[in-house]
């Protein structure tokens, strides 16, 4: 078995994408984000995910990664999880600059800007890795045609693991192509489940208490006016769901779009 890092023994698959890693970030033992040339023909909506593998197996293993860039960029950006003995991440956290990942093609995914209807505010819920499809529609300046006010939520066990978004947030303003039109419309609201910092919760207990609201001076999460994408575990989706349907929130989609969205964030 190859090793990332070394030369591939294996010939690339037909009809997928070799591309080379251009950089890896490591955030905690647990995460870590990398960015990749991205193929000259593949397109996709903001927001939707590719199937990642490495070139080390006769077979190689895909596993379903959102794509954190946005679609306009010229390189693709993925924030993943390191699961020890998770059959692709135990070896793709190993990856180096220079090394090659396999791409294939067709992006897909429901958390886009076309299966939901017009409304006045977005709310996009993330937990862990979650948040990885979110920082592709943050990065899109249609996300800021269609809607007037975003915030993003992202509750992950420890402070360190909330840093992705963080920077990604703070690194809005400078962007040349949407600094100017996320200014003051993007709020960024963080909590922590298991370290001990000043918001502490998972995400429906926060919106459950009304303690979000309070938090952010803002109007209760309403069908009328706002729209919600979900991303994290199995079972955050399933709670976040339940609260989304009982405020009044329908499920959407690029046939049918509604008030709200989820998929599942990569588990490894
Ligand atoms: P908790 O620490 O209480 O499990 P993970 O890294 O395990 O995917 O978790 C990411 C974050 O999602 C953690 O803060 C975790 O809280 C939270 N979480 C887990 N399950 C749920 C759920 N059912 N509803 C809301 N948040 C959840």
């Amino acid at each position: 078995e190859a090793v990332a890092g070394e030369t591939p023994r294996f010939p690339i698959p037909a009809n997928v994408h070799a591309e080379t890693v251009v950089s890896v970030r490591h955030y905690t033992d647990r995460l870590f984000s990398f960015r990749i040339t991205r193929p000259q023909s593949l397109r996709f909506r903001s927001g939707e995910f590719v199937m990642i593998g490495l070139p080390n197996a006769e077979k190689p293993v895909y596993r379903a990664y959102s794509v954190a860039s946005p679609n306009w960029d010229d390189e693709l950006e993925f924030f993943s999880i390191k699961v020890p003995d998770g059959p692709l991440t135990s070896h793709l956290q190993k990856i180096a600059p220079g090394d090659t990942v396999l791409v294939r093609p067709k992006p897909t995914g429901t958390l886009v800007l076309d299966a939901l209807t017009p409304a006045r505010r977005l709310f996009m819920i993330s937990t862990g890795t979650g948040i990885a499809p979110f920082a592709s529609v943050l990065r899109d300046p249609d996300t800021y045609e269609k809607f007037e006010r975003v915030v993003l939520t992202h509750t992950c066990r420890d402070s360190a693991e909330l840093l992705y978004g963080q920077e990604l947030v703070a690194a809005l303003k400078d962007d040349p192509l949407i600094g100017e039109m996320t200014e003051g419309r993007v709020t960024l609201y963080n909590s922590t489940t298991r370290e001990q910092t000043e918001r502490m919760g998972r995400i429906t207990a926060l919106i459950g208490s009304g303690r979000f609201y309070a938090d952010l001076g803002i109007e209760k999460l309403d069908p009328e006016t706002d729209r919600i994408m979900i991303c994290g575990s199995m079972h955050m989706l399933k709670d976040v769901k339940e609260l989304a349907e009982s405020l009044g929130f329908e499920e959407g989609s690029l046939a049918n779009p509604a008030s709200y969205v989820v998929e599942r964030a990569f588990v490894g």
